[in-house]
């Protein structure tokens, strides 16, 4: 048994704001296990009740999982004084989840972006230990080689001494080219490709493991994850 109030019951499903709960109770749009609830503070057992607005149940998640399509210009932080972040992007039912970023991208790179408050996942999802991939697309200057594929292959070493772990590069056939691997390091991309003499123009992240960023989704845009997509960002290291 999970008690739970009925109004953070509510809030905890994105469905409305605190002050909207209250006024929503009150006017008896909601009901519990068929009976309508007229009280925000009652408790009741998050694991099994039927909580219903108007009607459609109200599932309650203790984890929320989305994937946003970064677009540029934005931080991948939860709150700045002055610039957008990849928060800004969800509305305040949303916000109020206390959803944060899995890992950075860049305030120029786009593409997919693990939003979550799943702080567990997070960190598997991040760690090089997980052996979790993250596959980008990059548009540099000057086109990628053998010599450079193979050196990626061998462990990029950075302009300042920093060794990186193997990873994937594979050129395409528009002279584009994209990378796997399974670090985060900082820039870590720009800087394998700089160390390679091909500083990048553009680059998106694609995939993270299996999960493939929706072609759906248009930059800015948002979706929760499947319990699949889920799974998949676990498997196809
Ligand atoms: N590598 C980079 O250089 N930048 C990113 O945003 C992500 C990976």
């Amino acid at each position: 048994m999970f008690l739970m109030r009925l109004d953070k019951y509510i809030s905890e499903c994105g469905a409305a704001s605190r002050r909207e709960i209250k006024l929503i109770v009150k006017s008896g749009r909601i009901s519990v296990d068929g009976i309508v609830a007229t009280a925000p503070e009652m408790k009741l057992d998050a694991e099994k009740a039927v909580v219903r607005l108007d009607g459609t149940i109200l599932k309650y998640e203790k984890y929320h999982y989305f994937m946003l399509n970064k677009p540029e210009g934005v931080l991948s932080a939860t709150d700045d004084g002055k610039q957008k972040t990849v928060l800004d992007l969800f509305p305040p039912e949303l916000r109020r989840l206390k959803l944060f970023p899995v890992g950075r991208l860049d305030k120029d790179t786009t593409g997919l972006l693990l939003i979550t408050d799943d702080g567990d996942f997070a960190h598997k999802v991040i760690s090089p230990k997980s052996g979790i991939v993250k596959t980008y697309h990059a548009v540099t200057e000057g086109t990628v080689t053998a010599e450079d594929t193979a050196a990626f292959e061998q462990g990029i070493v950075l302009a300042d001494g920093t060794k990186c772990l193997p990873a994937e590069l594979e050129i395409l056939p528009d002279g584009s080219c994209l990378v796997k691997v399974m670090e985060g390091k900082y820039h870590q991309v720009k800087r394998m490709l700089a160390a390679c003499g091909k500083p990048v123009k553009a680059l998106k992240r694609i995939k993270i493991g299996g999960l493939e960023l929706d072609k759906s989704l248009k930059a800015g845009e948002f979706s929760a994850l499947s319990q699949e997509q889920l799974c998949r960002v676990m498997m196809g290291k």
